[in-house]
């Protein structure tokens, strides 16, 4: 998830110290960070070359780091005195916290500001009935030949609600995506899935499925059907440890096949 590393001393006086260090950069950002203040509050998807781990020369003060492995969802938290080098890997949500007021650089990199930083982490909010609209939205924008959309209508939609577990999926206080599902006796059945067209394949869908799945938890199996050419929904469902148990035809009555995915038994 990370790494923090001393700077090699290059002078060590009494009265003087120097730190001598090599990192690949052109351009560096210098970061002021006020005592109480928080910042970072974002991943990386390891995209931009520079950062790859992304690379922090911690200058001056104190800082409390708040760390979530995004592929796990396990939490560090812990403080570092400068000087250091702390390394963050990819998918790994960092915030920190200036215990006291802190100076750092950053390799500036422009593939990174642009494609690479994703701010906030996924959040999923319980939908209710006068969230309709969104959510029928997002069900017309995806309709495609391997998406069959569940609700559309405004009654129907409302009912979807009341009938399910609808959760819409927040990343930086904007829904881009919902994802729902029904508690039934034997098995819980995921029954929606979507993330908005802008933002797919930035690793939110997956971010959504592993907060679904940690919410129901795996007291029993869970199971969802998803067409046989819909490769990314596919892929997610089979890295988040779904497996495919069968086949059904015309499944929602629009003559296209389905695949029957299950998780746990
Ligand atoms: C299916 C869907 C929800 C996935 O959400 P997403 O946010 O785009 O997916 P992510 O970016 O989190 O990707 C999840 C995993 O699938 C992989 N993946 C996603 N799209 C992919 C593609 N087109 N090709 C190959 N792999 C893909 C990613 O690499 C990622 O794995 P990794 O991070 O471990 O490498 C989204 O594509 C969608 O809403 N599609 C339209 C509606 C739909 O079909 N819903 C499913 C109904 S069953």
């Amino acid at each position: 998830m990370y790494e923090i590393e001393d700077i090699e001393k290059y002078r060590d006086k009494i009265d003087k110290k120097v730190y001598r260090f090599n990192l690949e950069a052109q351009e560096w950002i210098l970061v002021n960070l006020k005592k109480g203040t928080v910042g970072g509050q974002h991943y990386h998807q390891g995209i931009a070359r520079l950062k790859n781990p992304e690379i922090t020369v911690f200058v001056s003060g104190k800082i409390e780091y708040t760390l979530k492995d995004l592929a796990n969802n396990k939490i560090e938290k812990f403080i570092v005195d400068s000087p250091k080098i702390i390394k963050i890997y990819p998918n790994v949500f960092h915030e920190l916290r200036a215990i006291e007021e802190s100076f750092f650089l950053e390799p500036y990199d422009d593939e990174s500001e642009k494609n690479d930083i994703i701010g906030e982490i996924v959040k999923l909010i319980k939908a209710i009935a006068d969230d309709w609209r969104i959510i029928s939205d997002l069900e017309k924008t995806s309709a495609s030949k391997i998406f069959h959309p569940t609700v559309i209508e405004e009654e129907e939609t409302r009912q979807f609600v009341n009938d399910n577990e609808v959760f819409l999926i927040d990343v930086d206080g904007k829904i881009i995506g919902i994802i729902a599902y029904q508690n039934k006796a034997d098995q819980f059945y995921i029954s929606e899935f979507i993330i908005g067209k802008e933002y797919q394949n930035k690793g939110c869908g997956k971010q959504a499925l592993n907060l679904l799945l940690e919410k129901i938890g795996n007291s029993k199996s869970a199971t969802l059907r998803t067409h046989p050419e819909n490769t990314p929904a596919i892929i997610t469902y089979l890295k988040a440890g779904f497996k495919i148990k069968g086949w059904k035809e015309n499944c929602y009555g629009d003559g296209e096949p389905r695949l029957i995915l299950i998780k746990g038994e």
